[in-house]
């Protein structure tokens, strides 16, 4: 046990959250594991179904008896043209040629219906519902509480982690400017200002007076140390488990994972329209040249799917997105519950040790 005012809330023996990612990384499996292991396994349900998530949860079910969280996406309103949706479609032909598959295709659907997404995580009545790239309407964060979910926002600056205070949610992930992923920043004055974790996490502790999930670079037993000594009551680890047994990331992602380093990833907008870190590939090398301007979320993130589908089929990383944070060198290929072990073991020798210091 590792007791915070986390764990303790969530019902969970280590302040370890495995962070949610869409897109197929967090299976039912790694979940589960996650959750069997002592730590919170989180479901990154952003592009999935109804029907989808209903299953899903369905499954992490069969295998843990132990609370789990589900994550969505905040819709969004995106201003872009029509024109500049036409455009982009038309200039990513000549990727869709080198892949060989049909051009000009029919503008898909942009993203699933949040409110019915909504709905299944209410009546499944999962632990925990965790969101990013906004705030829920009220309505929404109401019915949680009612039915006693625990809700945790995501903030990349203070002022983003004030606004989900004031809008009742249970706990806020601090993600810094190192996380692999998508960049949660809603409020736009400052989106682009790209808080590091070691600033971000004592900054928000200072003004919130929930508790506060530190994400970012975050990957092992150092990691969460410094991040309760930061005054953190859990950490949100993502890239840790992008490469381990459980986790359904593509072969040729979790090969790119294992042998990238820190230098490895920049963050980007080309792939769906919202700055998100990811290891350089040729397409966010090549995309620099185009001069228009990129369709917003989630419409760019519709244009490219059909691109990044087809290059996960032939095992081409270089049109694929693989996201991934700063801390890549310490990425591990071992079981979900080996890694949640590892950090857990290797904490406790560093608390004694830090111990020692005082003398
Ligand atoms: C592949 C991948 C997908 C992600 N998808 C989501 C997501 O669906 N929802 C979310 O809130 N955060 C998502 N994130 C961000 C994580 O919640 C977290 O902030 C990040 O992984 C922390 O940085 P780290 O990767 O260095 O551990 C994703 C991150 C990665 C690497």
């Amino acid at each position: 046990m590792m007791e915070t005012e986390l764990t303790r809330k969530l019902k969970i023996e280590y302040p370890i959250i495995q962070a949610p990612m869409a897109g197929g990384p967090t299976t039912p499996e790694l979940v589960a594991a996650v959750s069997n292991a002592g730590a919170l396994g989180s479901l990154g349900a952003g592009y999935l179904s109804p029907e989808q998530i209903r299953n899903a949860v369905r499954e992490i079910r069969q295998e843990t008896d132990r609370p789990f969280g589900v994550n969505l996406f905040v819709p969004e309103q995106p201003a872009s043209t029509e024109a500049d949706i036409a455009e982009m479609n038309l200039y990513l032909n000549k990727y869709r040629v080198k892949l060989g598959i049909a051009t000009n295709p029919a503008i898909p659907k942009f993203a699933e219906s949040f409110e019915e997404q909504v709905q299944v995580l209410l009546e499944e009545n999962v632990s925990v519902f965790s969101f990013t790239f906004g705030i829920p309407p009220q309505n929404i964060l109401q019915s949680m509480k009612q039915k006693g979910i625990f809700v945790i926002g995501t903030a990349t600056t203070v002022d983003e982690a004030i606004a989900l205070e004031t809008a009742g949610v249970d706990a806020i992930v601090a993600q810094g400017s190192e996380a692999g992923g998508h960049r949660g920043s809603f409020l736009n004055s400052r989106a682009d200002a790209r808080i590091g974790t070691m600033a971000l996490v004592p900054q928000i502790v200072d003004h919130v007076k929930i508790p506060v999930i530190a994400s970012g670079g975050i990957m092992d037993g150092r990691g969460l140390v410094a991040s309760l000594a930061l005054g953190a009551s859990a950490v949100q680890m993502g890239t840790a488990f992008l490469a381990s047994v459980e986790s359904g990331a593509h072969p040729v992602y979790k090969q790119k994972i294992i042998s990238s380093n820190e230098a490895s990833t920049e963050v980007t907008s080309y792939y769906s329209g919202k700055a998100a870190r990811g290891i350089l590939t040729e397409f966010m090398e090549d995309m620099r040249f185009y001069e228009r301007p990129v369709p917003a979320y989630p419409i760019q993130n519709a244009l490219t799917r059909d691109i990044r589908q087809a290059a996960s089929k032939a095992r081409n990383p270089e049109y694929m997105s693989l996201w991934a944070g700063q801390g890549l060198r310490l990425a591990r290929d071992c079981t979900a519950k080996e890694i949640v072990k590892q950090t857990v073991d290797q904490a406790y020798r560093l608390i004694n040790n830090v111990g020692k210091l005082r003398n």
